[in-house]
């Protein structure tokens, strides 16, 4: 088990299918877990406060991970990926993953999944809360403005003309949320090693992460 954890834009997710490719890993993206039922959450106009609804939805819903290093969400059998990344997903996300009973689901199914596998998970609790006995825990940082740099590149439609102000608030705005949320909060874990990936490249990060899982 090799856990990234981290803060929006530190770089996890492209660090971590990079990383499963080369060793022949599978991939866990958890934060594409929580985007995937927050869009259904929306989609079906549930109220965050209706935790019946919720858990029904929790409940009935098939969560799946398919395609090159099992990086695609599957949703009831539907490729998810270009629903979980729009402005609406992001806005409710922190909301919706700080709700106890959505993280309990969530973290089930997470270990499910990597049960006897090789496996790479990112996310913000893998290290202190889905696997506090990986084999390897990194913690990914990088300087706010690269991190929106970096987000700005990855916008679709309209959010494309968002300033890089704006981005860097949305930003700041989640991660307080989701470092200062009750249940298995954004932290460090004390194991964990700290990579700031603001001034090196994905290929660097991959590297460091590769060597120190083979050199240990
Ligand atoms: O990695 P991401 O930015 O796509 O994650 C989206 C949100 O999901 C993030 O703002 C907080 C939540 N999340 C979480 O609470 N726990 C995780 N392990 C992964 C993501």
């Amino acid at each position: 088990i090799i856990a990234i954890d981290g803060p929006a834009g530190s770089g996890k997710s492209t660090t971590a299918r990079k990383v499963a490719k080369r060793l022949g890993f599978m991939h866990i993206n958890t934060g594409a877990m929580y985007r995937g039922i927050t869009y259904k959450i929306i989609e079906e106009k549930i109220d965050s406060s209706n935790m019946s609804k919720i858990n029904n939805l929790l409940n009935n819903t098939l969560i799946e991970f398919y395609g090159p290093s099992d990086s695609i969400l599957y949703m009831d059998g539907i490729d998810m990926s270009n629903k979980i990344n729009s402005t609406s997903v992001t806005k409710n996300v922190s909301t919706i993953s700080a709700i106890p009973d959505v993280r309990e689901k969530m973290v089930k199914y997470q270990r499910q999944m990597a049960l006897g596998k090789n496996v790479v998970l990112e996310g913000r609790d893998i290290g202190t809360i889905v696997f506090p006995n990986a084999d390897f825990k990194f913690f990914l940082i990088a300087d706010l403005n690269v991190r929106a740099e970096r987000r700005k590149k990855e916008l679709q439609d309209e959010d494309q003309n968002l300033s890089l102000q704006a981005i860097m608030d949305r930003l700041r705005d989640r991660d307080h949320k989701d470092a200062s949320r009750k249940h298995s909060p954004l932290i460090k874990a004390k194991d964990a090693i700290g990579l700031n990936t603001t001034n090196i490249s994905i290929e660097e990060q991959v590297n460091f992460i590769i060597n120190t899982v083979n050199n240990n």
